[in-house]
């Protein structure tokens, strides 16, 4: 407890991740904060680091499943608007790590920024986009990315250059904790045709996938070449049930759960379906959501 001395109005203790999360399941974090500056998180890090205190960071919870005993440490959210800035200058766009993705994506194609509107539908901050490299058939997040600024895990802002940066598939070298924020090198054109090419993107989206369900986006990486959802729906899983947690009928690397489900029901439903996946196909499926 001594740790926390002077930050008792900043630091709560055993919020609910529940309500923070897509899945709404799930215990809660033993401290949790939502600081109001950059120097305020940086102060509070410095005080963790130097007590041990584990510290995890908390996006927008679209690709999180956490647990039900709940987290120990530190969990921390950049929900201040501090932290959500977005910039135009030129062709670039810099916006802060707390930033939904969806308005970045919004205000780029009014600015008549070309190249994140195919990232449309995608939930989540900017932050969690950037560190799982987040991106749709027509690319992702890191192409476009030209610089990051992020904080370390003892508190120190580390400017990172393009030259310094490696995205994949749903990966990314920004392994920092925070990302502060970031800056787009993007193209210009015509705000009405970016749009029209935004709202298509968004219908064919919604067609394919249980979007506005409790659920967290797709639960496995797609293995080199194949889609998992394809590979779940051969292995004859959609609608397969466990408790509160269903294998989505629409596209089957999704889970979507009832108001009676756990988040144990959603973990039980994963392993179910890699086991049959392995069994049936032959292929191991590795997770792309996050478990805490
Ligand atoms: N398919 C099925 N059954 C299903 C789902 C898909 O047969 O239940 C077939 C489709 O008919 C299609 C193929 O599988 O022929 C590929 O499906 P889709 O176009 O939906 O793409 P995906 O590979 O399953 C990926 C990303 C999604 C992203 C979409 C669209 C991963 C794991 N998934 O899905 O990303 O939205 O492309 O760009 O990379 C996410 O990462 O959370 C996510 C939702």
């Amino acid at each position: 407890m001594g740790w926390l001395a002077g930050y008792d109005d900043l630091v709560r203790l055993n919020e609910p991740l529940a309500p923070h999360t897509w899945f709404q399941l799930g215990g809660p974090a033993e401290y949790f904060a939502e600081p109001r500056s950059v120097d305020e998180l940086a102060r509070l890090l410095r005080r963790a680091h130097e007590h041990a205190v584990p510290v995890r960071l908390l996006g927008g919870g679209s690709n999180l499943l956490v647990l039900e005993p709940g987290v120990t440490g530190l969990v921390i959210r950049l929900s201040h608007p501090t932290f959500a800035e977005v910039r135009v200058e030129g062709n670039r766009l810099r916006a802060g790590g707390g930033v939904k993705l969806g308005h970045l994506i919004s205000t780029a194609v009014r600015e008549g920024l070309a190249g994140l509107e195919a990232l449309v539908g995608i939930p989540g901050t900017l932050g969690g986009a950037l560190h799982g490299n987040a991106g749709s058939r027509g690319g992702d997040i890191g192409q476009w990315t030209c610089r990051a600024t992020v904080m370390n895990r003892a508190g120190e802002i580390v400017e990172r250059a393009r030259e310094d940066l490696v995205f994949a598939y749903r990966q990314s070298s920004l392994d920092e904790l925070v990302i502060l924020s970031s800056e787009f090198q993007l193209e210009r054109d015509n705000p009405d045709e970016l749009t029209k090419r935004m709202q298509t993107q968004w219908i064919v989206k919604k067609a394919g996938q249980p979007l506005g369900h409790q659920s967290a986006g797709c639960i496995f990486k797609n293995p080199r070449g194949m889609s998992a959802g394809m590979l779940i729906d051969q292995a004859g899983l959609k609608g397969t049930r466990l408790g509160g947690a269903e294998v989505s009928d629409r596209h089957a690397n999704f889970i979507v759960v009832d108001s009676t489900a756990s988040s144990q029901d959603v973990l039980r439903l994963i392993e179910l379906v890699r086991g049959r996946v392995q069994e049936r196909l032959g292929v191991e499926l590795e997770n792309e959501i996050e478990i805490w």
